[in-house]
């Protein structure tokens, strides 16, 4: 499978069973509504990540698993797929069905457990940045 050459070594270890390997991109430009010209898209990376979450959500519903992973060969991506510099290459996204847990080696049995939610007032506070 050509796109699991564009995963790190560690993702092609348990990606190598998935449907599907996706290489998600961001367009750092953007035409305004009732504009003719391309200028910069400021939140490019965030409106990107906005749909790959939904890519995530929609899998789910339908009976698939969608994983994210940092872990992408980026020079090897950007060559082998000819994307031009416009774009960014943000994240690699495997999607399948979940296969049996005993599969998968040690190491990685012991991560198949559900992770629990930070609480809202570690990560979101009012007025002024709390580091
Ligand atoms: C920034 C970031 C990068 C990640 N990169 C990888 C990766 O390369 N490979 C991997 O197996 N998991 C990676 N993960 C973890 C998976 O996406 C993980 O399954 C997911 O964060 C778990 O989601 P949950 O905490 O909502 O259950 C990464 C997570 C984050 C937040």
């Amino acid at each position: 499978m050509r796109f699991l050459g564009f995963l790190n070594e560690f993702n092609q270890s348990w990606a190598k069973h998935a449907a599907a390997i996706v290489i998600v991109l961001s367009k750092s430009t953007f035409t305004p509504p009732g504009g003719s010209a391309e200028v910069p898209a400021p939140t490019h990376s965030f409106d990107t990540g906005a749909a790959w979450g939904y890519l995530a959500l929609q899998a789910s519903l339908s009976g698939w698993n969608a994983h994210g992973m940092a872990g992408i060969e980026h020079d090897k991506i950007r060559q082998g797929l000819a994307v031009p510099e416009l774009y960014s290459i943000e994240a690699g996204v495997a999607i399948g069905r979940a296969g049996d847990k005993s599969l998968l080696p040690e190491g990685l049995q012991a991560r198949e457990v559900h992770t629990p939610r930070k609480p809202l007032a570690e990560f979101a506070a009012e007025g002024r940045f709390v580091p």
